[in-house]
């Protein structure tokens, strides 16, 4: 979803911006306590070089770094989609497109009934998962996050009706079809036997120590166990058993009601639920979103959802030893200790960071034996240590169960079940950091490190419970930071953890100097705000996506649109890889097997009534979309 409270108008300024070497030097050398934090983690090659090197480097030769071998690109403000020298873009899939045989093909008028859509690529795309079959076989599970009623509807959301309110129901959740690669490359086959789209009717089950509680039964389930639908799936994970894992972000902006005399459990206003749901107005036609009528629904919304996409007819299992909060992304790894280890954002300002541990262990010998690793474990969410200033220091999972760390009935938490339901208010009661919007998580291919965008935070240093300091260090955070951690000896299982910034986004064409200038990998050349997407490829570049502001002005200058960006973990040069169109997000992120086709999602292109006509030009709708990033020469993307 698009950087909150954005109201920019976008412009047409070109990306031209002051690059002046000396201001480049003055600057490096001002920001000298970057680099001491830098070296926290023992990134050598970095901090090797000094800032007015670096600096001449960048000026002459462009890319040092051995990962890249790109011709970084300028920011822009262009509609279309912009990928540096000797690649080449294509469409696979837009909002709307037919993923099954015989279904009906995108109509633009805004008219289309529910029963179309529900055979449709959902809309806005966001985090996907390819699971290979064969060769030039895979099937595709790609999240649809939300819906714009501009777009979605031709009376704008204004004159709704019950198809309406289904209708966006079925352009939301996850559309799973197969793929298969043609002489012109990756293509939908829409005869695909694993073709399925999941909405927010689908039906579901909680599992995991929560299920059954009374507070998940509702009066069409008795049981707290059967569940329909998942929706508002931001970003992703995915298994080494071959499941996809799908996660409930902003849930809250679903649930409403009509009845005055409804009030709003403490519990749920602590995840924004209120009676007013002017935006979707889906309780207006479907009961199970009235919160007068069935106030524990929103409790069954907020977890991470595991999917076979290989079995059509499977039943999507909610797993709730992860928690209940604004999933943003599931960064799955099997710890050197055999443990299944997860990394959870929940991306609201002043939310936290969080951690689960199987109980199990993985066996890669007997797929079959891990199913369930994700029932059964233990949460944690992170406390960051740091001494005043410091960009860099320690930090401690601290546990989530109950009776342990104040999780008592005294203080509210009756068992275990209550403490994943409310898993906010535990991380409160245990003393948790309260973060600058926690998005993706991504580990690194080589297990050591592992790194989480924090977007933006105009509550910072401005609310009691978000002060300035430790990695969420700036007063209004506007450009958002990317923290790293290393657990202790290499062990993702651990208590403690050491963290450092990988990066701190800012603009230093604006601000000579001070944080808002940004880190030392920061530049005229390649400055970005509100990092979300991230992941790492093999090779071990980090792929960084943003959802930030487009304006292009004032303080925002000189970043263009949205884009995606290229970072090397050791030497920390960051180089802009892709420019996304106007007024969309980048976020979403696959590769082929071989690695040389990129899968990347672009989202609301045109949100707010903005003037683009992605991906079909002329005068037509803008649709969210994803693209294929591929070399002309057919080699590795970002080699
Ligand atoms: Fe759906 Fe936090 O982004
Ligand atoms: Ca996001
Ligand atoms: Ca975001």
């Amino acid at each position: 979803m698009s950087y909150k409270n954005s109201h920019d108008a976008c412009s047409n300024l070109t990306a031209e911006q002051d690059s002046d070497f000396t201001q480049m030097i003055e600057r490096g050398v001002s920001r000298r306590g970057f680099m001491a934090g830098m070296g926290a983690l023992g990134i050598g090659a970095f901090i090797g070089l000094s800032p007015i090197s670096q600096s001449v480097q960048a000026a002459t030769k462009g890319v040092s770094s051995k990962l890249m071998g790109f011709r970084p690109i300028p920011a822009s403000t262009a509609d279309a989609v912009v990928v540096p020298e000797g690649y080449k873009v294509s469409n696979l899939i837009s909002w709307g497109d037919p993923i099954f045989k015989g279904a009906p093909e995108f109509d633009p008028s805004g008219k289309a009934p529910a029963s179309a859509q529900a055979q449709q690529f959902g809309d806005n795309t966001d985090g996907m998962s390819l699971f290979p079959i064969s060769e030039d076989r895979a099937v595709m599970a790609i999240n649809n996050e939300y819906t714009n009623n501009d777009l979605l509807f031709d009376h704008k959301g204004e004159n709704m009706t019950a198809d309406d309110v289904l209708k966006a129901q079925n352009a939301h959740g996850v559309s799973v079809f197969e793929i298969q690669k043609t002489a012109k490359g990756w293509a939908v086959d829409r005869a695909g036997k694993l073709n399925r789209r999941i909405t927010a009717n689908t039906p579901m089950q909680l599992t995991g120590p929560a299920a059954g509680h009374d507070l998940l039964k509702t009066a069409a389930d008795a049981s707290g166990t059967e569940v329909l639908g998942t929706f508002n799936n931001c970003a992703n994970g995915e298994t080494p058993w071959g499941t996809y894992l799908t996660c409930e972000e902003n849930f809250h902006n679903y649930f409403g009601t009509a009845d005055e005399s409804y009030a709003v459990p403490a519990e749920q206003k602590r995840y924004g639920i209120k009676p007013e749901d002017k935006r979707y107005q889906w309780s207006k036609f479907d009961e199970r979103f009235d919160l007068a009528k069935n106030p524990n629904e929103p409790n069954r919304h907020g977890w991470v959802v595991e999917i076979d996409p290989m079995d059509p007819e499977s039943k999507p299992l909610k797993r709730t030893a992860l928690g209940r909060f604004k999933h943003e992304n599931a960064a799955l790894m099997i710890d050197n200790s055999g443990h299944a280890v997860v990394y959870l954002g929940d991306d609201e300002r002043g939310e936290h960071f969080y951690k689960f541990v199987s109980k199990g262990k993985y066996d890669a010998s007997n797929k079959a034996a891990n199913r369930n690793l994700l029932e059964e474990g233990t949460l944690y969410v992170a406390k960051f240590e740091a001494a005043d200033g410091e960009l860099k220091g320690k930090g401690q999972w601290l546990e989530l169960t109950f009776g342990k760390n104040g999780l008592t009935a005294e203080n509210g938490f009756n068992n275990q079940a209550e403490i994943l339901i409310h898993t906010r208010l535990a991380a409160t009661q245990v003393g948790a950091t309260t973060m600058d919007r926690p998005e993706w998580v991504a580990v690194h291919p080589n297990k050591m490190s592992a790194c989480c965008t924090l977007t933006n935070n105009k509550h910072r240093g401005k609310k009691d419970n978000q002060p300035v300091g430790g990695p969420n260090p700036r007063t209004g955070n506007k450009y958002g930071q990317i923290v790293r951690w290393t657990p202790v000896n290499g062990d993702h299982t651990a208590a403690e953890f050491e963290w450092d910034l990988y990066v701190v986004a800012g603009n230093p064409s604006v601000h000579k100097d001070g944080l808002n200038a940004g880190s030392n990998n920061i530049t005229a050349e390649n400055m970005f705000n509100s990092p979300d997407g991230l992941g790492f490829d093999k090779a071990g570049r980090l792929w960084i996506m943003t959802d930030g502001k487009y304006s292009n002005k004032d303080e925002f200058a000189g970043m263009g649109n949205n884009q995606m960006l290229c970072g090397d973990p050791e030497t920390g040069e960051i180089h802009r890889f892709l420019a996304g169109p106007i007024a969309a997000e980048v976020t979403g992120l696959a590769f082929s097997p071989d690695y040389k086709t990129m899968f990347v999602g672009i989202q609301h292109p045109g949100e707010k009534g903005k003037p683009s006509h992605f991906p079909g030009g002329g005068d037509s709708k803008p649709r969210s979309t994803v693209v294929m990033v591929t070399r002309e020469d057919g080699g590795v993307i970002g080699a």
